[in-house]
């Protein structure tokens, strides 16, 4: 793992306007019951035309820097998990280097993991921190996904919303502290199972690719529901049996904000209460890769992060990839 390296500081910003499942009962045929016993989310945040992913990551990102009590100046790498960057180029972390205005010459690129882009993300930044090219990172997850969404198409529209969180990343006060592991996968698996199509070097923007809605999110839920709990659940055993710590030693988990019955399902099978586990699933649906700093940076302003406690940290998303962490804060 080489040095030891925390996080200094979180930040995250949800966009102002709230679309309820009443709003989009709406628009397609749900309803708030449906929508709230199969997921259990109330409601989501919806950007504003002017408010693409980077304006939502640059503005988590400075909370995360003024509460780590650095300046712009003090960073040199950022690294920026989206799905839904502003364009295919260049990268969106470019576009928040600029908008920040960290300095000339700060490493700064995108990471595409899917909803797990945050984890992989933290763990490229803790390893070029570690081997000591730089100073402090900040590692960022944002997501406009109402940009990418079928408003037609009730089985996915229901479940996504748009957020930033961030973390700046420093070496570590004391050793022991900060980032005790990370562990990263991919299973290769059928595109079609969570993807969006359209858009890409396989199918260019057209006619056709807009006429067959090419371009927004397409999901087959049951089977990612099966896989996000299976992955989720032997990332989590492998990283305590490194760390040799036993589920009653996590004081507080936070996984990826898809679907409340996916987190009751991975509460079950490892054996961690309920009431350990972050939810903010219900306010902001599912923020894909800015769901884990968002609810992080939340959990750690509600006192959740207890000095010296452990965290574990869950996450799965398209690819299909996944990945856990362990920080003792
Ligand atoms: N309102 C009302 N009915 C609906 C809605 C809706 N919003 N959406 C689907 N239905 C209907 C379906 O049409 C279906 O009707 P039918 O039986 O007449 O065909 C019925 O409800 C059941 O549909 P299922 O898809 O089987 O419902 P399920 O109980 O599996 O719940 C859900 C669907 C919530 C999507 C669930 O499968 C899930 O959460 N999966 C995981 C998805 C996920 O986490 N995705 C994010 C991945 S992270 C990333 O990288 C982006």
């Amino acid at each position: 793992m080489g040095q030891s390296i925390a996080i200094l500081g979180t930040g995250s910003h949800a966009p102002a306007k709230i679309l309820s499942n009443q709003d989009l009962a709406k628009l397609v045929d749900t309803t708030d019951e449906w929508i709230t016993s199969r997921t259990g989310i109330r409601e989501r945040r919806i950007a504003g035309a002017h408010e693409p992913s980077s304006e939502l990551a640059a503005r988590a990102a400075a909370a995360a820097v003024a509460d780590a009590r650095l300046t712009p100046a003090d960073i040199d790498l950022l690294v920026l998990a989206t799905v839904t960057g502003d364009m295919p180029m260049p990268s969106t972390a470019c576009l928040v280097q600029r908008k920040l205005g960290l300095p000339d010459g700060a490493m700064c690129f995108d990471v595409n993991a899917a909803c797990a882009g945050f984890m992989y993300a933290l763990e490229v930044a803790r390893a070029l921190l570690a081997a000591g090219r730089h100073r402090h990172a900040l590692v960022v997850g944002a997501e406009k996904f109402s940009s990418f969404l079928d408003w037609e198409d009730r089985a996915t529209c229901v479940l996504f919303g748009d957020g930033a969180g961030a973390v700046v990343l420093g070496r570590a006060a004391e050793p022991g502290r900060g980032i005790l592991g990370c562990q990263l996968g991919a299973d290769a698996a059928d595109p079609a199972l969570l993807c969006i199509p359209g858009g890409g070097s396989a199918h260019p923007a057209s006619a056709h690719s807009l006429a067959h809605r090419q371009h927004f999110v397409k999901m087959k839920g049951r089977e990612v529901f099966k896989f996000a709990v299976r992955a989720m659940a032997a990332a989590a055993r492998e990283i305590l049996e490194q760390h040799q710590l036993a589920a009653d030693h996590i004081g507080c988990v936070i996984s990826h904000q898809a679907n409340r019955r996916i987190i009751e399902t991975l509460s079950a099978d490892l054996g961690i209460p309920m009431d350990r586990f972050v939810i903010n699933l219900d306010r902001h649906g599912n923020t894909g890769a800015a769901s884990i700093p968002l609810a992080l940076d939340e959990a750690r302003r509600a006192g959740r992060l207890r000095p010296g406690e452990v965290a574990l940290l869950l996450a799965f998303g398209a690819g299909l990839t996944y990945g856990s962490a362990l920080i003792r804060w």
